[in-house]
């Protein structure tokens, strides 16, 4: 069956659709209904049935006779060392771990937050959760104190799982002196910090809460995997929305579970026992789903790579890993492929390797530029298929559903919707635009299992940022168009985030931490085009009257401001020292009015602007840190 008639069978039936998909799993109690609606726009999927997702991710496949097949490789560059494990391996060391969070009191609905860098741990960590029903919130290694501190203000766990340091390749991140921060700044104290000591760095475990994880789990029994409805939320993960607030985005246990297992076929195009590498973080929705969920839901072996693209030790880093375990299919960000290019145009290193079991590469994360798929295309002689989805969403919402279909080529477009998306493009107003006119992408509610029901405690912010502005409708917040042949364009986001490296960040939360400058008096960033990040950000200040102190010396505070309190991914490309903003005459800044002149692209000027010869001086002030870039 093509595409096209999967797609019109979900939209002629769409909680059959979902209901026979929702067979693939064991559940303790198979779900009646589908959809439940009662409380729209807040809906549930699969509230009726009762499920475990550690049994259908790791118990079950031991239990079917799948114990002796690897279910994570954990390749680590950095720290030169290699393991795999056993399905049975990782059931013991999950169980184990649940059993210690049983034996320190946490109990279904409680929280746990995990902050660690790229080891098994980190699976191990979520997937113990799940066995007992605790609610993870796996929060991003590469974030500050400050970003910790927020999040647990905000998920309030009794528990927090970390590590004594992650590996960059700049040299070793002390976790644990951030994680004592953290606690310190939140106004949420969690019961115990449970820490992985590593060779390469350890701490002093001198807090009262610090627990050493080998001591937690010393003395643990392991309980068997707790049934727990299908709307139970499995993880809370945060991500950047418009302010510095971040958003709680909620997700449940059964949805989540049938959309991931019906991708895994469908859209990767892969079967069970195969190796499968989403080249991401733990710390971000790609990892949820890709590195930890699916693949082992489908008994798929995943891969856990603590390294990076170029640099660990050279471009031809990720070429080993798919050569050594014979991987079918990988999924990474179009940046990590901008960064292999621009090291080794030629692709020369590819030579030393056979990449002959791959079978197809996925790009998401941001918009996957025509020039650097080609060059994919070209040396590794795969499908390379960009895909497009949102943390909100936890799968695609458009792709190429290689498994069902391999639609021809189209560079630039993220293809498809996937059956569950009913996506239109809209004007201001909420019509539909004509084909090939750029619009605003929203998709018709309900929104299919998988993705969120509402923002973790902010049932109030998830309709005024995703429902109001189109009624009916949830608001992606990207813009784009959709051709004559049902194909999706994304071009760009419509509100003030931008996308770093595959990185979502709010300008919003970077303004936050620079306006705390003292000598700041107000400023802007924007996303400016870069050719390897896709965007970076660039800040524009203005100073408090009668500040005398070297503009270099303030612009280099600000961004360390940034790097110590957001995080080392957000530091700014450069700061501006700017006399005035534009604004409109209502006082709003023209952010994206800036990020054209910063790009070099046309622009109106918009008709509300309150002075327009601010944004003269604004070019010129860009002009002097090298803005319009000469990227070609
Ligand atoms: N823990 C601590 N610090 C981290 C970190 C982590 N997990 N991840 C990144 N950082 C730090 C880096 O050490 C670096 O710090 P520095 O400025 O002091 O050297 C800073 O954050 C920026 O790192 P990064 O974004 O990795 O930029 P880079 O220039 O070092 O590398 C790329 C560029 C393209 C190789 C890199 O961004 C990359 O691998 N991107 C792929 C990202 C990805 O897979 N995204 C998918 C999300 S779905
Ligand atoms: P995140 O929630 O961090 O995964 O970021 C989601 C955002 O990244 C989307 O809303 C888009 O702006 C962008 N994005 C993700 N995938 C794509 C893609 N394939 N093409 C263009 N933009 C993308």
């Amino acid at each position: 069956m093509g595409y096209r008639k999967v797609y019109e069978q979900w939209r002629n039936d769409p909680e059959g659709f979902w209901l026979e998909h929702a067979r693939a799993l064991d559940w303790e109690v198979m779900p009646k209904q589908a959809l439940s609606a009662e409380a729209a726009p807040f809906y549930a999927w699969f509230r009726d049935g009762m499920i475990n997702a550690c049994h259908n991710a790791v118990d079950r496949h031991v239990d079917t006779g799948h114990g002796d097949q690897v279910a994570i490789i954990y390749d680590s560059p950095v720290t030169d060392s290699k393991e795999t494990i056993t399905f049975r391996s990782l059931q013991e060391r999950v169980a184990r771990l649940a059993g210690g969070m049983l034996s320190s009191g946490l109990s279904v609905g409680d929280r746990a937050v995990i902050y660690m860098p790229m080891i098994p741990d980190a699976l191990v960590a979520m997937l113990a959760c799940s066995r007992i029903g605790v609610i993870h919130s796996v929060v991003f290694g590469g974030f500050a104190a400050r970003e910790l501190a927020i999040r647990i203000n905000d998920a309030k766990p009794k528990v927090v799982f970390s590590a004594s340091c992650g590996i960059e390749p700049s040299g070793i991140v002390r976790y644990k002196p951030l994680l004592d921060e953290a606690v310190a700044l939140a106004a949420h104290k969690p019961d115990q910090c449970i820490i992985r000591q590593r060779p390469e760095s350890a701490c002093t475990l001198d807090r009262p809460q610090d627990v050493d994880w080998d001591d937690y789990i010393a003395d643990a029994s392991p309980p068997p995997c707790l049934p727990l409805a299908g709307d139970h939320p499995a993880y809370i993960l945060y991500t950047s929305g418009t302010t510095g607030e971040p958003k709680g985005i909620v997700r449940p246990t059964a949805g989540h579970m049938v959309a991931l297992h019906w991708t895994m076929k469908n859209i990767y195009d892969v079967e069970p026992g195969e190796v499968f590498w989403a080249a991401s973080d733990i710390g971000w929705v790609v990892g949820h789903s890709y590195i930890c969920y699916a693949p082992l839901l489908t008994r798929n072996t995943t891969v856990v790579y603590e390294g990076k693209p170029v640099g660990t030790p050279d471009a031809g880093a990720f070429w080993r890993v798919l050569d050594e375990y014979r991987v079918s299919a990988l999924f990474t960000a179009p940046t990590a492929l901008r960064a292999i290019r621009r090291d080794d145009p030629a692709a020369a290193e590819l030579e030393r390797y056979d990449l002959s079991a791959l079978r197809t590469l996925f790009l998401a994360g941001e918009r996957a530029d025509p020039d650097t798929i080609k060059w994919a295309e070209k040396h590794l002689k795969v499908p390379v298929i960009d895909h497009w989805w949102q943390t909100e969403t936890g799968w695609a919402i458009a792709g190429n559903p290689v498994g069902i279909e391999l639609l021809p080529v189209r560079h630039g477009s993220a293809y498809v919707a996937m059956p569950g998306y009913d996506l239109q493009v809209l004007d201001e107003s909420g019509s539909e635009v004509p084909r090939g006119t750029l619009g605003s992408i929203a998709i018709r509610l309900p929104l299919p299992p998988g993705t969120f029901p509402t923002l973790w405690n902010a049932d109030d912010r998830y309709r005024s940022s995703y429902l109001e502005q189109f009624p009916g409708y949830y608001n992606t917040g990207d813009a784009g168009f959709m051709d004559e042949d049902d194909h999706i364009f994304i071009m760009a986001r419509t509100d003030d985030v931008i996308n770093v490296a595959g990185h979502r960040l709010s300008t919003g939360a970077l303004e936050e931490v620079i306006i705390s400058h003292p000598d700041v008096g107000e400023c802007a960033v924007i996303g400016v085009a870069d050719p390897l990040k896709g965007q970076v950000p660039l800040a524009l200040v203005c100073l408090n009257a009668g500040v005398t102190t070297d503009r270099k010396r303030i612009g280099t505070e600000c961004n360390q401001l940034v790097r110590q309190q957001i995080g080392p991914i957000a530091g700014m490309a450069a700061v501006g020292i700017v006399k005035r903003l534009p604004k409109t005459r209502s006082g709003k800044i023209l952010r994206a009015t800036m990020a054209k002149i910063a790009d070099g692209v046309s622009f109106n000027t918009p008709a509300t602007i309150d002075d327009p010869a601010i944004l003269d001086e604004i070019g010129e002030s860009l002009a002097a840190l090298g803005y319009p870039a000469d990227n070609g």
